[in-house]
């Protein structure tokens, strides 16, 4: 083995009955055991140890290329100013996924009610708890006196069964009797801001006029109001814009309903909108989309994750019960995460968010599991379920011809979508029981392909009996460490085997949005996925949201806060968008010298998750130390334009000088641009009161190319964008 070979990795493979008690020493560029790197560097040593032994050799027995030239040849303990890269221009190692970078999204976190789904009235239809209208307060002004209460003897629909009764007792004159809502944390209030306010009401000894208003918590300041003239004793909904003046942003506010007589009035579906993304009426919140198309996503994974399960079957995201008008939605128990979905982000608003922001759908079905360990087994028991899929595919992409694409588009969208990726379940390995997602996923993959065979199906799983085009990896990392040290993960993956879509994973550090630690460890990882390209096909971070009001979180570290005012991007969130943003199509082979490592003791072996049911796995010891390295790097290239870009995280807290040799061009312009996102320290991090503490800096850069050396910052991410010619 030649050590330092370019452009080959060399597999070393431990004789059978060898494996414990060993080590090997090695002189080739990687060492990878049981699949994967363990050690760096031109020259060195392993050792696994059992019980204090160790046996000085193991036998090379095959020596196996790999598509990929991006080695590295760490030097522990090397000069900091030793570092050498060098990028063969001229040639292709892979070519860029054109769906690499994309969103994956669930009810998690508030991240629609309460988030993205701009509705701002909480517990609008009375069905987060049966037996309180929660979020709601009465409102008894200057003497005023009346009952609020959950009334089940008037019904507004079947959908929603209870109405909010208010019987008002003493009103009249500046006695005001009302009903109030707290909204999610707060109504936010905007300035010079037109928001539609609706209700359904009916009265009895009562004709009204209503008055609806948004109020500070305080009652000291009307932001806006109308009125409903006129209630009747049947149903009837109510419509009003509420357009605020010179209003100081706040979301110390509530929106109150209120009556200035006595008698009894009945609400349902009260609901209170903002402005939203291309002004639809069940739409979405502006800022939180501009952060979102600030990405480019390419597509969008929904609705789950977990959600998409339910802890029960009962509980699952059962799409037919989330289309259609909202006031007919019946809402369910996000049991996965412990709240009420108003499923008012319905089948048709996830789509439609993706036609909003141009990504295509990656559609995940429930496929007959869930979390509680509920299953339905495969064969006559598991067809609803299968043809649920075959129905909510046709909602997608049927004409107007098909039984679901006609009901698509009475709900309004005539066109259908585009659609080509359908994922069956979610984290299937959980359901332990033997052949379980074998079965199921095999029912599904028949009814899919049967009906349209160009779909490509994402299984959650490895399967043996079909072969699935696409297999959904899941990585949460509890270290920037830990994820680096699987940054070359994917280089030596055989590349026969199905496609890859890590559609879940994150440097977990830092909450309730990671940190700067979390973005290094992402970008490291992200420099594997985009070199290996060719293999994983997408990739989406996860969660992508979270409410940082307290009571908000369920799972700390998400891509992009918010609360009722406001919405941020984390450092990681940045280092997304700088990955999506500036690549090639082509990945360039690229090899390094001198790459600085530093010492990582990896955790104690243990799940993230245990199986429903089953016992805690016993503690394990925990694995030798290993030598991460503190640099991370790739290059693509636009091959039209001819522009590269290399990608180097610097994680170390020291500046880091790299000499850039680039060869196979007749040249490289001397100009350029550096893409920089970089902190002072690894916990430095955005919030919702420091929203930009960390972005991105585009700088003018000179001295380029084919042979310079230039300093990395500390703790840096950067993307180095050069012409070619
Ligand atoms: O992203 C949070 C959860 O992690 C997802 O719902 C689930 O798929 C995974 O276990």
């Amino acid at each position: 083995m030649a050590g330092g070979d370019c452009g080959r990795m060399f597999r070393l493979q431990i004789p059978p009955g060898r494996r414990q008690n060993l080590a090997a020493e090695w002189n080739a560029a990687v060492v990878v055991a049981h699949n994967r790197p363990v050690l760096d560097g031109p020259q060195g040593r392993i050792a696994l140890r059992s019980k204090g032994i160790v046996v000085p050799k193991v036998m090379i027995t095959k020596i196996i290329p790999v598509a990929f030239c991006a080695l590295l040849v760490a030097a522990p303990g090397q000069g900091a100013d030793a570092v050498v890269l060098r990028i063969k221009a001229d040639q292709v190692a892979a070519h860029v996924s054109p769906m690499l970078y994309g969103l994956m999204t669930e009810e998690i976190n508030f991240s629609y009610d309460g988030g993205l789904y701009a509705e701002m009235v909480r517990n609008r239809s009375f069905k987060d708890d049966p037996k309180e209208p929660v979020h709601w307060q009465l409102v008894q002004e200057q003497g005023g006196t009346g009952t609020m209460s959950l009334d089940p003897g008037q019904p507004f629909n079947d959908a929603i069964p209870t109405s909010l009764k208010l019987a008002v007792t003493q009103a009249g004159g500046r006695q005001r009797v009302g009903i109030a809502n707290e909204g999610f944390w707060g109504i936010p209030v905007k300035p010079n801001t037109r928001y539609r306010a609706s209700f359904y009401a009916k009265a009895e000894g009562f004709a009204g006029p209503l008055r609806i208003a948004i109020v500070s918590n305080d009652g000291a300041t009307v932001h806006a109001s109308a009125q409903a003239p006129r209630v009747t004793g049947s149903w009837k909904k109510y419509e009003a814009i509420l357009a605020t003046g010179q209003a100081k942003p706040s979301a110390e506010n509530r929106l109150v309903i209120s009556a200035g007589s006595a008698g009894t009035v009945w609400f349902s579906m009260v609901s209170l909108f903002p402005p939203t993304w291309n002004n639809r009426p069940n739409g979405n919140r502006k800022d939180i989309m501009q952060i979102l198309a600030d990405m480019k996503p390419a597509f969008l994974r929904f609705p789950g994750g977990n959600y998409v399960e339910g802890r029960t079957i009962a509980t699952r995201f059962d799409w037919k019960k989330t289309i259609g008008d909202i006031s007919e939605r019946p809402g369910h128990m996000n049991d996965a995460w412990r709240y009420w979905s108003s499923d008012g982000m319905g089948l048709l608003e996830f789509l439609e968010w993706c036609e909003d922001l141009h990504m295509e759908p990656v559609l995940a079905v429930y496929a007959g599991y869930s979390l509680a360990g509920e299953r339905v087994a495969p064969g006559a028991d598991l067809e609803p379920f299968v043809e649920d899929a075959i129905d909510e595919i046709e909602y997608a992409t049927g004409g107007a011809g098909t039984t679901w694409g006609a009901r698509r588009a009475k709900d309004g969208h005539p066109a259908p979508f585009k659609l080509e990726y359908v994922e069956v379940g979610n984290e299937d390995q959980f359901d332990r029981q033997t052949g379980s997602y074998e079965g199921r996923f095999a029912q599904f993959f028949d009814a899919i392909k049967a009906k349209y065979p160009k779909l490509n199906v994402v299984t959650t799983a490895r399967v043996s009996g079909r072969n699935s085009d696409v297999l959904d990896e899941h990585y949460y990392r509890r270290s920037e460490d830990e994820m680096a040290s699987h940054a070359h993960d994917y280089d030596t993956r055989d590349r026969a085997g199905q496609k890859v879509f890590v559609g879940e994973w994150a440097t977990r550090v830092g909450a309730p949005t990671p940190n700067m630690s979390g973005a290094l460890g992402d970008a490291a990882w992200m420099t594997g996925l985009e070199r290996n390209s060719d293999l994983v096909i997408m990739e989406s971070y996860a969660p992508l949201f979270v409410n940082v009001n307290k009571g908000g979180m369920q799972w700390p570290t998400d891509l992009i806060g918010f609360d009722a005012l406001g919405s941020y991007g984390s450092p990681a969130y940045y280092a997304q968008q700088m990955f999506s943003l500036h690549h090639g199509d082509v990945v360039l082979p690229v090899t390094a010298q001198g790459v600085p490592t530093r010492e990582w003791q990896p955790p104690a072996p243990g799940g993230r998750r245990g199986a429903p049911g089953t016992p805690t796995p016993p503690p394990q010891p925990a694995p030798p130390p290993q030598q991460v390295p503190t640099l991370f790097f790739d290059a693509t290239r636009d091959s039209q334009a001819g522009t590269i870009y290399l990608k180097l995280v610097n994680r170390a807290g020291t500046p880091q000088p790299v000499r850039v040799e680039i060869s196979g061009l007749s040249a490289v312009e001397a100009h350029g641009q550096a893409i920089t996102l970089s902190a002072s320290a690894p916990d430095d991090t955005n919030s919702i009161t420091e929203p930009t503490k960390i972005v991105p800096m585009t700088t003018n850069v000179e001295g380029l190319g084919a042979n310079f050396t230039r300093t990395f910052p500390p703790y840096s991410i950067t993307v180095l964008q050069m012409k070619g010619k």
